[in-house]
């Protein structure tokens, strides 16, 4: 979830949206190359110019072909695994196009790497700009390709354990070792963790100065301590009448954004934000002898996003998210099933969003995070938004 939160890219358990991320660097590679050609007859090879040359060269030297290896090692295979029917007649068709775009791009690329190194080094001010301008335009009917066919269908069809696999091995190839299942025999090495954490304590000079990074560091030794459920948070919303309500969530992303979970717009939670958009959230994570305790205003996640997080759910979930009324009252639990029954005899195995269903983000302006200690003599560390974005941080008493 969260060694992207300097940047804004989705995390690894998103595979498909890292995928989309890597595809909005290149465009902007791209667009640097643009500025580039635009830029040396006027400036020659200055030092803006050797730094744009530089930072395209690194790119597409390394991290495009990361990315190139991802589709035709994993991504490719994994779809022709899984696809059937029309999905395998447009993969067999669709293939054979991607990984001869690679191939031809990575020929037009190396016209442009000498150019580029040169320029890189102020020795010249030579940029083809029809070399560019190839390159570019292969580069974007590529990856048009790519969203317009393979990633819708690689979110259809993957199951949330494909979409796992996929996001570890995109992980391994960048050599970021995903958090790996505890096995059984290293169980006393877990119960030893927590023993530590039972004895740890929260110092102002121990805590990082972002309290994303500060949560992020907690949330992952939470996962290794193998913490039951450690993404469910208590939501707490207030009624327009000052009355207030707490109830169970998953978070299922957090960033610099914010934290994001889904749920029915039409439920008493959603009813209630509509209302007043203030929230507190609390993750209790017993077996460290920690609690987050996040205050702030809660947004809905775009269309777009709440799309994709959609897609990604197994069908019986979708299907479960449009048969239910959340929140409303219902005579029977047959009546309920009828519901569903209804509801996926009409779906189809791709059925949309419901306009009533989604993603909210809590943005935070305030974090606690606490640490028990010995004789309730517990830390308690919290960060404070101020106007300019910056953080402040206090000790408050136990
Ligand atoms: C572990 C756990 C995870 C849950 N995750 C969600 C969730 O991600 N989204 C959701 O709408 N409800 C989730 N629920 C159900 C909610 O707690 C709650 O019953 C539901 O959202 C209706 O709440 P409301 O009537 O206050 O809106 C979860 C419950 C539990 C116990």
């Amino acid at each position: 979830m969260t060694t992207l939160l300097h940047d804004t890219a989705p995390d690894f358990d998103q595979p498909i949206a890292v995928l989309k991320h890597c595809h909005n660097r290149i465009r902007k590679q791209l667009s640097t190359l643009d500025k580039l050609l635009a830029h040396l007859p006027e400036f020659g090879a200055d030092e803006q110019a050797r730094q744009a040359a530089a930072a395209v060269l690194k790119y597409f030297e390394k991290a495009a072909h990361l990315h190139h290896d991802d589709e035709e090692q994993d991504l490719i295979p994994m779809l022709r695994a899984v696809a059937q029917g029309e999905d395998a007649a447009t993969l067999q068709a669709l293939a054979p196009v991607i990984l001869q775009d690679h191939k031809d791009m990575d020929a037009l690329w190396q016209d442009l790497h000498e150019q580029l190194t040169l320029i890189a080094e102020g020795t010249s001010t030579a940029l083809s700009a029809s070399a560019v301008q190839r390159f570019c335009q292969r580069y974007a009917a590529h990856m048009e390709r790519e969203e317009s066919t393979m990633a819708p269908m690689a979110l259809r069809l993957f199951s949330p354990e494909q979409m796992t696999q996929l996001g570890q091995a995109m992980q391994r190839r960048r050599g970021i070792a995903p958090i790996a299942p505890v096995a059984p025999a290293i169980g006393q090495a877990v119960a030893d963790l927590r023993k530590d954490y039972g004895q740890a304590s929260l110092n102002e000079t121990d805590v990082l100065d972002d309290p994303m990074l500060q949560f992020t560091q907690w949330f992952e030794q939470a996962i290794k301590a193998e913490v039951n459920e450690p993404n469910a948070m208590s939501v707490s919303t207030v009624a327009a009448n000052g009355r207030p309500s707490s109830r169970i969530v998953l978070v299922k992303q957090f960033d610099e954004r914010g934290f994001t979970w889904y749920t029915n717009y039409d439920s008493r939670k959603g009813e209630e934000l509509q209302d007043n958009p203030h929230a507190a959230l609390l993750f209790f994570w017993s077996e460290l002898e920690r609690q987050v305790r996040i205050e702030g205003r809660v947004e809905r996640t775009s269309v777009e996003e709440s799309d994709r997080y959609f897609r990604s759910r197994p069908l019986k979930s979708r299907l479960s998210a449009i048969a239910s009324q959340q929140s409303a009252p219902i005579g029977s639990r047959a009546a309920l099933e009828q519901n569903y029954e209804q509801v996926a005899q009409g779906a189809g195995d791709d059925p949309a969003r419901p306009e009533n269903w989604g993603g909210f983000r809590l943005v935070p302006e305030r974090l606690e995070f606490w640490q028990g200690r010995r004789s309730r003599f517990h830390d308690r560390i919290v960060y404070e938004r101020q106007e300019d974005g910056s953080w402040t941080r206090l000790r408050l008493q136990p």
